[in-house]
């Protein structure tokens, strides 16, 4: 069986993205699919590579039992078209970023914006970027992962056969 190959976006690579990949996995984990997915992350910026996620990102992932195993921020490239099926840009910013990078119309339908997976919301709004504010922004943003990561699975459900 082939795996499914998601890989969730930001702009370092060491708040939303690693989230957002630690999230998904539990979620995926927990619906037994563990098999059945390859899940990672990476930023579309150079800031921050071979860092660890956020310290908050990392603490406030462990307070929902989440454990982040995204050790080194890497950036997007090129290959990342290649080497996965579905893209899932944190927010508008990045996600211009990377279809900009398409080189082919089968690479730019693989991306999609992570929040118009978000039951609770209509359209599809940006994953605020919680790096220059306080703690309740990177618990806002874990809730968001929780939520989205719900609906992404359900969504994928169809293409699990
Ligand atoms: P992330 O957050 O894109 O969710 O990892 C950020 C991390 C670092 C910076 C911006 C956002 N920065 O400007 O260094």
């Amino acid at each position: 069986m082939q795996k499914i190959r998601v890989l969730f976006v930001c702009l370092g690579n060491i708040c939303r993205s690693p989230a957002a990949e630690g999230t998904f996995q539990q979620v995926v984990d927990d619906a037994g699919l563990t098999n059945r997915f390859e899940i990672d992350s990476c930023g579309t910026g150079a800031y921050h590579i071979g860092e660890q996620p956020h310290p908050t990102t990392i603490q406030v992932a462990r307070q929902n039992g989440i454990k982040l195993d995204h050790l080194k921020a890497r950036q997007f490239t090129q290959q990342d078209f290649r080497n996965f099926d579905y893209i899932f840009a944190m927010d508008a910013s990045n996600l211009a970023n990377i279809i900009r990078l398409a080189q082919s119309e089968e690479e730019k339908q693989k991306i999609y914006k992570f929040r118009k997976f978000d039951p609770d919301v209509q359209g599809e709004p940006d994953v605020p970027d919680p790096y220059f504010g306080g703690a309740e922004g990177f618990q806002n943003v874990q809730a968001i992962m929780l939520r989205t990561s719900q609906g992404l699975l359900q969504w994928m459900q169809n293409k699990l056969t």
